[in-house]
């Protein structure tokens, strides 16, 4: 039998991805075939991020007491097939200096949920969600919508409508820089209209940020802030930057 190159589930299969065929499914489910389509690719994590699960995640060792906490908030993932407790908290990972593991451990459990969801629907003979979780990059629809506001971009601009429709309703989100102190007030209400719409419904949202969750105040205003530490597990990402180390 051909070898299939090993995808995400590989350590979920107690002989890995050497016995699975070429055209394994749940692979092309998650990881798509030929570079396009698949959950995980659809959820737009930047690529060298895409395969990171809670086992090989870089930041593992060295934040053992975060990894620790994560496991357990990745096992409430569960509860979205429970019909009668199915809230799933919102995260805040925060640390002051930056390059300490916050969008990898971000990225970590939005792939989990991923597959959790994934393989939940398949065993209760459901239809798995195509998209169940979306990765924002704040910073980069910050670039896309001043940039395409400077050169009157139309299409530009619409792409930004679309994302911020998308990320106000997805199951999970990842909001991957929250802290968006110098951004201009109408960009920053772009980021209050999608945290609203999800506060306001429930859902949950990872969040990654050099602020504080008190400082978010500053950010925005102190009514969204207030609805955001409501729902939200703070967890601090300590010692030096990481970057650059492997
Ligand atoms: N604890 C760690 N051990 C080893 N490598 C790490 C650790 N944390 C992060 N890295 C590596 O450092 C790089 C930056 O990590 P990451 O993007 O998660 O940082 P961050 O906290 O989000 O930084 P920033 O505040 O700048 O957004 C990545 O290549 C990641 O693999
Ligand atoms: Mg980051």
């Amino acid at each position: 039998m051909a070898i299939v190159q090993s995808c995400i589930l590989n350590e979920r299969n107690t002989k890995g991805c050497s016995t699975c065929p070429p055209t394994c499914p749940h692979k092309i489910a998650l990881e798509g075939l030929n570079g396009k389509g698949g959950r995980i690719a659809l959820a737009g994590a930047p690529p060298s991020y895409r395969g990171l699960t809670l086992k090989n995640s870089p930041a593992r060792d060295s934040q053992s007491k975060v990894y620790d906490l994560l496991e357990k908030y990745i096992a409430t993932f569960q509860r979205i097939f429970d019909a009668e407790n199915n809230r799933i908290k919102s995260l805040y990972l925060f640390s002051e200096s930056p390059g300490t593991g916050k969008t990898t451990t971000a990225v970590v459990a939005m792939n989990e949920y991923i597959i959790a969801t994934y393989l939940g629907a398949l065993k209760r003979g459901i239809q798995p969600t195509q998209q169940p979780a979306l990765f924002l990059d704040v910073n980069e629809m910050q670039t896309k919508y001043n940039l395409s506001n400077m050169t009157n971009n139309e299409e530009g601009l619409n792409e930004i409508k679309m994302m911020i429709k998308r990320a106000s309703v997805v199951d999970l989100l990842v909001c991957d820089d929250i802290g968006i102190r110098g951004a201009s007030e109408s960009f920053r209400s772009l980021v209050h209209a999608i945290i609203n719409a999800r506060t306001t419904a429930d859902l949950p949202t990872i969040y990654t940020s050099n602020v504080t969750i008190n400082e978010l105040k500053t950010v925005f205003d102190e009514r969204l802030a207030d609805r955001i530490k409501d729902q939200c597990a703070v967890i601090a990402f300590e010692g030096e930057s990481k970057r650059g180390r492997r």
